[in-house]
């Protein structure tokens, strides 16, 4: 790989790297392409397709800057900008950082991102499209991310859910668990009424429907899902429970167990995610740029 050599804004053409498929029902890794470059058109429409078809890639090895990585993530769409300002990656509110690193007793990154099952962003009316978690320290043990595959929680939903879930509507929010994660650590700040008003809650359907490559998805998730419209407080309850349970049965799960540089692009339309954890002296930082997506239909 060149990613040394290449400087900001070239275009390497037409680069010579493989896409090949990892162990278990869904995600790839790309190998021998430098992100530090711009893409050609060709190479581009190689990762988008990728990326479609695989739901999940992880481009090895990429030395590259926050400028490159934000650079790359723009080709595919808008950037959202995290409400915790607070952990915005100084110069660089488009990055998050997600880190359990305290320095000089602040936290510089959010230490529990992902503490539950999620889709990014699904707490806004134009959720994530994608996302895009960069490694910049790992841990020794631990510290992996667990993918679950929400189009095949959905082919594989038992006939009564299927039933249960037909035409239904949920309440995602921001808050769904944020108190909790403010009674177990101390990364989450009281939110000021503008930061509340960012994260006002939103109805999306339970099943949506891909809209690049058409399947459908069941998209809930216990970290922002808080109940189902029109149901009795303790049937959502229950069908969502039987909804989480049944999206990540380890069939559909892939772990990440990080190398050094990686950077994983997920489809946020297709797949939830989870951060596993590390040991809390052990130190993990990764930048994460998130795409904005289509209203979920
Ligand atoms: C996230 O949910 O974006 C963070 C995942 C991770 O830290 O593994």
């Amino acid at each position: 790989m060149s990613t040394a050599t290449a400087l900001r804004g070239d275009v390497l053409a037409s680069q010579d790297f493989v896409i090949r498929k990892l162990d278990g029902a869904f995600g790839a890794e790309i190998l021998g392409l430098d992100l530090g470059a711009t893409l050609d058109d060709e190479d581009f429409a190689r990762v988008h397709a990728a990326h479609l078809e695989h739901h999940l890639v992880v481009f090895r090895d990429q030395r590259i800057t926050p400028r490159q990585h934000i650079d790359f993530s723009r080709r595919f769409g808008k950037l959202m900008i995290h409400v915790l300002h607070q952990y915005h990656l100084p110069g660089h509110p488009e990055i998050l950082t997600v880190s359990n690193i305290i320095e000089d007793g602040k936290p510089v990154g959010l230490g529990d991102a992902g503490k539950y099952w999620h889709s990014d962003i699904s707490y806004k009316a134009l959720p994530s499209l994608g996302s895009l978690l960069h490694a910049q320290e790992l841990p020794a043990e631990g510290g992996d991310t667990l993918f679950a595959d929400m189009h095949l929680a959905y082919d594989t939903l038992p006939a009564h859910l299927r039933k249960a879930v037909d035409g239904k509507r949920a309440v995602h929010s921001y808050l769904a668990k944020y108190g909790q994660m403010q009674k177990d650590g101390n990364w989450r700040p009281q939110l000021s009424e503008q930061q509340l008003a960012q994260v006002q809650e939103v109805v999306h359907p339970v099943v949506r429907t891909h809209p690049e490559s058409g399947r459908k998805a069941l998209f809930v998730s216990e970290g922002f899902t808080t109940r189902i419209e029109g149901l009795p407080e303790d049937e959502s309850a229950a069908l969502l429970e039987a909804l989480f349970a049944h999206s990540i049965k380890p069939e559909h799960v892939y772990r990440h167990r990080w190398q050094p540089h990686d950077l994983v692009f997920w489809d946020n339309r297709s797949l939830i995610h989870l951060a596993a954890g590390c040991p809390p002296h052990l130190r993990r930082k990764l930048y994460r740029t998130t795409i904005e997506g289509d209203a979920p239909y």
